[in-house]
């Protein structure tokens, strides 16, 4: 079937045009009564997408489409080049999604990562909606890390997508409403790679009052934030579905050694020192109370100390299966009544980047 293609559908529909297939040969419909639906993207094996990606310049290897009166028509062809005017004109029209294939999207992923930089740094977009295409992006490589069937699901080519993702986005994070926006959205997924760009992005905002002009090891550091339980996944899930009172001595031997088996999970990946001292170390505490060795906090290096914290901030903020999430107040009073077991220099600068993003 010919699928009718008109970049200015918006201004001069065609009566030519007709509803495209998908899938399985379903037609993105209209109802029985003939009145129009708004096609459901998910059943008919689309994903929305913003037309803010279509970087002026730039051709993607991929379809788009977009709904009309309940329909889905090709808006553009694989390797069209786009323009200013594209955007231009779906937004005069109110336009904010466009739909790629299920079969395209990573096509799409990969437009978006190789154009990052240029996304992020496009004033013309709204922070709101770069900080999500930064997510998205992100939770793509995330997902697939952190992804238990796999012993080996990172790998140095993954790890390096990563590293250059985070690369891409660190001056994009020195702005505070970026952590606004995201803590909204990390905060509401249940995986534990949204836990892990939870974090990295709290950690992102703490590093950056510690060390503005060492991108690398802002880069290294982020990385070791997202990949700090990596060692979770060599343990049954169950285990970190109660508290730590409601497991019996052995269970708990087996989750304290989460951080030395994240280490073990990464031994073929080319890790930098400092993502290894955040997965190996983020559970130990300024006196000597934590996990796995004990350490003091006068041996530890800062950046774990500062990922141990914002993971603890992290967690309390996040809903667990036997209690409710802390608000950030809530959160921040529990780590000051526990003072001796964090930096208190890092819980100020903590405090500093939440109150500057709004988020207390
Ligand atoms: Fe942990
Ligand atoms: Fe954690």
């Amino acid at each position: 079937m010919s699928i009718p293609h008109r970049f200015d559908i918006l201004v001069c529909p065609h009566p030519s045009l007709s509803p495209c297939r998908f899938g399985k040969g379903e037609t993105v419909s209209t109802t029985k009564t003939g009145v129009a639906t708004e096609p459901q993207p998910e059943s008919d094996g689309l994903h929305p997408v913003s037309p803010s990606m279509l970087l002026p310049e730039r051709c993607g290897d991929f379809e788009l489409y977009l709904a009309q009166n309940g329909s889905m028509v090709l808006y553009a062809v694989r390797g069209e080049l786009f323009s200013e005017e594209h955007r231009e004109r779906l937004a005069d029209r109110g336009v904010d999604r466009l739909y790629v294939k299920s079969v395209e999207k990573e096509h799409f992923d990969n437009y978006v990562r190789e154009h990052l930089d240029d996304i992020l740094a496009d004033e013309s977009i709204p922070v709101q909606e770069r900080a999500n295409v930064w997510l998205d992006a992100t939770s793509v490589l995330a997902r697939k890390a952190f992804d238990r069937t796999f012993p080996k699901s990172l790998n140095n080519v993954r790890f390096s997508r990563i590293r250059k993702i985070l690369r891409q986005s660190m001056s994009f994070f020195s702005r505070p409403e970026v952590l606004r926006h995201l803590a909204v959205f990390t905060g509401q997924g249940r995986e534990q790679y949204h836990h892990g760009i939870g974090v990295m992005v709290l950690a992102a905002g703490v590093m950056n009052t510690l060390v503005r002009d060492d991108a690398d090891h802002l880069v290294s550091v982020c990385s070791g934030a997202i990949l700090h339980d990596v060692g979770k996944l060599t343990l049954p899930e169950n285990l970190f579905d109660r508290h730590e009172d409601d497991l019996t001595p052995e269970e708990l031997e087996q989750a304290h050694s989460h951080p030395v088996l994240g280490v073990s999970r990464c031994a073929s990946v080319q890790l930098p020192q400092e993502a290894l001292h955040c997965i190996l170390f983020h559970h130990e505490r300024e006196d000597g109370s934590g996990f796995p060795s004990q350490a003091l906090g006068s041996v530890l290096p800062l950046h774990a100390k500062v990922v141990g914290l914002c993971d603890e901030y992290e967690n309390l903020t996040r809903e667990k299966p036997w209690r409710k999430a802390f608000t950030p107040f809530e959160a921040l009073s529990h780590i000051k009544a526990e003072k001796d077991r964090f930096d208190p220099d890092l819980i100020k600068r903590l405090i500093l980047v939440l109150s500057r993003a709004e988020i207390m």
